[in-house]
């Protein structure tokens, strides 16, 4: 039996603007097990970032449910569940303050995640390592690294108090054919060496199409249609779909 540590159930979520509504989650169910990478899929404003949000509990949902690894996520179990499931952003130079070293930040980090101070530092040293980063960096000012460099240790913080969820919005957007290949197999091995379930989110349908196991087309808040990366590419049942893959010939 795989090992469920997501599951998302009829999550909605409604912003008012100027008084119009406008319904950027519509009741999407989907669910993630160990190891797993489900990429999301869809245009600008369909709802993507909105639903990572909403599984990072950074914004609540108007209704629905989200479990991990079975518990419901929710206030009064926010601060045990939320070591569990991390989040990587699209920009890695947001990520980390300017004034002080990279080390400092993910120490910082750590301790705001209950990670006891010995334990960090190993397991900052282990990660780097995972990441392919000399020890070097720890040192560094953020502007003195490169973007690749800066995703790299954005996904070391991620993992920091070993999550079982990492939801990368965009993370490769910013960066470089080359480099967002790099973060990509990075990623990729994370998953084969510790079992991490990833929600991939992109635009790029070809990006999300080489690192997922399934795929989740969103449009206008809905999931509309989800498959393997060979059946959403080569076989799509919705109209949409075929128009994205269309659109990235
Ligand atoms: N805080 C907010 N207040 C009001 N409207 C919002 C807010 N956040 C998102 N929206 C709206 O919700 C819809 C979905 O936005 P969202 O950012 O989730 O889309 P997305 O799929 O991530 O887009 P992109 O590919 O451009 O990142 C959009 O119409 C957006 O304008
Ligand atoms: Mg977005």
């Amino acid at each position: 039996m795989p090992e469920r540590v997501l599951e998302v159930k009829n999550l909605s979520k409604t912003f008012t603007v100027d008084g119009t509504k406008i319904e950027a989650v519509k009741n999407i169910s989907f669910s993630l097990d160990k190891g797993e990478i489900l990429g999301i899929a869809g245009e600008s404003g369909s709802g993507k970032s909105t639903l990572s949000r909403l599984c990072m509990r950074l914004i609540r949902p108007d209704s629905g449910e989200i479990f991990i690894e079975g518990e419901m996520f929710e206030k009064s179990s926010e601060k045990r569940l939320r070591p569990k499931i991390q989040m990587v952003f699209q920009n890695p130079a947001d990520s980390f303050n300017p004034s002080y070293s990279v080390g400092s930040g993910l120490k910082e980090a750590a301790r705001s995640l209950g990670v006891e101070k010995a334990a960090a530092q190993q397991r900052i040293a282990e990660l780097l390592k995972t990441a392919g980063l000399p020890q070097s960096v720890l040192s560094r000012r953020p502007k003195e690294l490169s973007g690749g460099q800066l995703q790299r240790l954005a996904i070391v913080r991620a993992l920091l108090c070993s999550p079982r969820v990492l939801i990368a919005d965009e993370a490769v957007s910013s960066l470089d054919v080359s480099v967002s290949a790099n973060i990509i197999n990075l990623l990729s091995d994370l998953r084969d060496e510790l079992g991490i379930a990833v929600l991939f989110i992109s635009h790029d349908l070809d990006v999300i199409a080489h690192i997922s196991d399934r795929i989740a087309v969103m449009y206008k808040g809905e999931i509309i249609e989800t498959g393997p990366p060979e059946k959403i590419l080569v076989s799509p049942e919705k109209e949409y779909t075929k128009r994205l893959c269309g659109a990235r010939l």
